[in-house]
Parts: C-alpha cells; structure tokens; sequence
C-alpha cells in the first residue's frame, strides 16, 4: 500500500498511528508532500479530488480518504475490531470522540491556514476567535471525559488534536486549565506509535 502524508498533517498522522498499533506500517510506503490552500497538489488530487491527506492506495489500486475510512479500513485488514470497537456502547464513544477530536483539529488547521497563509491585512480576526472558540470547547469537553483505557481510534484521534495544537500554536497554553487531560496526553506521549510521529 502507499499513503500520501506529511510529517505535520495531524489526520495523516492519525492514520500513521493507526497503522502502527495494528503492526501494519511496514506495509505502507509513505509518500511525504507538502500541501499548501492556495496551491493545489495536483498528483494529490488525480487520487484525491479533495486534494487533502491524508489518501491510501490499496493493494487493489483504490484511494480511500480521508483519515476515519482509512483508520477503519486499516484495523478491518488486522482482522476487525482493534482500534474499532465492533458493537455497543464502546463503539459509539470512540466514534463520538473520534469526530469531537476532528473537529478540533479542523478548527486548528483552519486558524492556522488564516495565520500562516493568508496575508495579515485580510485576516480576520473574528473568524480567527470563531474557530479557536471550537478548540477550546473541545477542550473543555474533553476534560471533562474518562479516556483511560483502550487506545481505540477515540483515543488516537485526541492525542494527534493536542499534539498537533502543540506544535502549531503552543502560547494556546492549553495544560494550565486542563490538568486531567494533560496527564492523560503525558502518559500517553513515549507510547511507540505517538512518539515516532510527532509532528515536524
Ligand atoms: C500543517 O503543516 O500545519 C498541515 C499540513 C497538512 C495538513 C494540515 C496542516
């Protein structure tokens, strides 16, 4: 199989732990570019029409994207049920966490594009509390959660929000208000998968 990734995509990241907890990263070839709003990558886009990472090519020559179908479609091919919980209450969770993280990440991703792309004098700095009013929503939501125990793709999917939070906007100081969800991302961050992809 072959991925395009990037070493600082969050949701590309997100597939690439996935892949290590299911012991199936030796199995997939990266392809690293480098994505940017305004300039489509147009070999991403004869695969993916969305242009967005992260995409997989199959040993059968389909794309899937984007980060929860290859995510899910990873643990089907390590026999099913790993980091996707099969049925009940279990399941629903990971997928609620799943999507609650996303969207912090998208809202991070979105204040990051408006920051670093786009010229200053067309900022928008409403828009920019907007999205980083989701983040920390989310955040407050989170702390509020007991994510101890299996590392499913609710899991995965939060550690690879805050990271990525932490590497592009570390003065957000997130910690100092959420001291639950801190020392779950601290025990969790030497875990192999996590600490081999952090974002760079
Ligand atoms: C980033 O470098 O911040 C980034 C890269 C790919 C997708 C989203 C964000």
């Amino acid at each position: 199989m072959q991925m395009y990734s990037s070493p600082s995509s969050p949701f590309a990241r997100k597939a690439r732990v996935t892949a290590h907890e299911l012991g199936l990263d030796a199995r997939i070839t990266l392809i690293n570019i480098s994505l940017s709003p305004v300039n489509p990558h147009q070999e991403l886009r004869a695969h993916n029409p969305l242009g967005k990472l992260p995409a997989l090519i199959t040993d059968t020559g389909e794309t899937l994207y984007d980060s929860p179908v290859i995510c899910e479609y990873l643990d089907a091919l390590a026999g099913g049920g790993r980091i996707f919980p099969a049925s009940g209450p279990a399941r629903w969770t990971a997928l609620r966490r799943q999507a609650l993280a996303d969207g912090l990440t998208d809202a991070t991703v979105l204040v990051r594009y408006e920051t670093a792309a786009r010229p200053t004098t067309l900022q928008w700095q409403q828009w920019i509390e907007g999205q980083f009013l989701k983040v920390r929503t989310a955040l407050d939501a989170l702390e509020t959660e007991d994510l101890g125990g299996a590392f499913d793709i609710g899991a995965i999917s939060v550690a690879c929000a805050l990271g990525y939070l932490d590497f592009r906007f570390p003065e957000e100081r997130w910690r100092e208000t959420r001291p639950r969800l801190a020392a779950w991302h601290a025990a969790l961050s030497e875990r192999p998968s996590l600490a081999s992809s952090r974002p760079s």
